[in-house]
């Protein structure tokens, strides 16, 4: 029995968002209750949410909700209604950038998980991912192509320039390849470093830096992959990945292609890590289209609960809910994107319900 107590704030955001949230603190109580710690909460705005609440995508109580926590769980911003705003206010770049950069959460990590028993779900060709495929990539959050200053648009006589930075600073790369090499311990100790170093200054210093950062784990495998060819290796053979390290912006379209491949974006979490809080999300993003219809699948908001008790060191705990999902999907209790064709699919509580009974 643990007798932990935590304190969690509980951004659950627009769109899906409230719905999957609301199945993952069903959940997250039921271990609770089962193991005997407790989890308090504070409920704080997020991104449209927040606009339309307090006037901003991150409200200052939001952020002072974050800081005096443990942790965050995070459900998913943005959706049509504020589409119209200037860029900077939009939920997307006015909470989540800020967010990360505010809390120093500099590595995501971003699971490809495709089981064996939903190869059925996954675009690719079925033969080539028969046992399924398990990724991890590990990208660089608060720096690069992101953040890097300057950047602004400007007139040029008849024309206009528009100008964005590349920067990282090596110890922005010694810190994320460490995160990597360390994930990849607990794994198949295998890293693929992606970059493109036929073409950038950025990602010769990349190369150097994780091949000098591997010189502390001896045990571990270091490849290097360009961009675009990696892209293309995702989708040719995912087994040939396990670990994936690389930076803000290709992590941003590489994490996209390994989560679609993996047939099962509904059920994929991630965490930000950085300084002293973390960040647990779900990696599906609002979905405005499903929003209100208890359609949306809440394993990844449930699957964030367990990636957040395991933060906590409540390693049994989350794994009782990883196992509980488990079951649930080989029982059939699945929302319509998991449901094979011709099979009834469930609702979202429905689903929540589900895993809660089996914990
Ligand atoms: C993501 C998202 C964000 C990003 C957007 C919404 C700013 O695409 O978390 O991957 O580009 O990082
Ligand atoms: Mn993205």
């Amino acid at each position: 029995m643990s007798e932990h107590h935590h304190h969690i704030a509980v951004l659950a955001g627009d769109g899906i968002g409230p719905e999957v949230m609301a199945q993952a603190l069903k959940v997250l109580d039921a271990v609770s209750g089962k193991f005997g710690f407790t989890v308090s909460r504070k409920v704080a705005f997020v991104g449209g949410a927040g606009i339309d609440h307090c006037g901003k995508a991150l409200p200052e109580e939001t952020i002072r909700a974050c800081e005096e926590a443990d942790a965050v769980l995070f459900g998913s911003v943005g959706g049509p209604k504020w589409e119209h705003l200037p860029a900077n206010e939009q939920p997307e770049r006015g909470a989540l950038l800020p967010l990360r950069k505010h809390f120093g959460l500099y590595a995501n990590l971003r699971p490809g998980v495709c089981l064996p028993a939903l190869t059925h779900a996954s675009p690719i060709k079925n033969e080539l991912i028969e046992g399924g495929f398990d990724i991890l990539c590990v990208r660089e959050l608060t720096g690069g192509l992101y953040f890097g200053q300057p950047r602004f648009r400007e007139r040029e006589g008849d024309d206009e320039v528009v100008v964005d930075t590349m920067r990282y600073h090596k110890s922005e790369m010694v810190r994320i390849a460490k995160v990597a090499f360390e994930a990849a311990r607990g794994r198949r100790k295998r890293v693929t470093s992606v970059d493109k170093a036929n073409v950038l200054t950025n990602s010769l210093l990349w190369r150097e830096t994780m091949i000098e950062v591997s010189k502390d784990y001896p045990d571990v495998e270091l490849l290097h992959m360009y961009v675009d060819n990696a892209a293309m290796q995702l989708v040719r053979n995912p087994n040939q990945f396990d670990v994936i390290v690389t930076s803000n912006m290709f992590g941003d379209i590489l994490t996209d292609e390994a989560s679609v491949i993996s047939g099962s974006l509904g059920m994929l979490s991630s965490a930000s890590v950085g300084a002293e809080v973390a960040l647990f999300e779900p990696i599906h993003g609002s979905y405005p289209q499903a929003a209100g219809k208890n359609i949306a699948n809440p394993m990844a908001a449930i699957l964030s609960g367990a990636l957040l008790l395991e933060h906590f060191g409540l390693k049994e705990e989350a794994e009782t809910i990883r196992q509980a999902v488990d079951h649930t999907i080989r029982d059939g209790f699945v929302t319509e994107d998991l449901a094979r064709p011709g099979e009834r699919s469930c609702t979202t509580t429905e689903v929540g319900d589900r895993i809660r009974a089996r914990i």
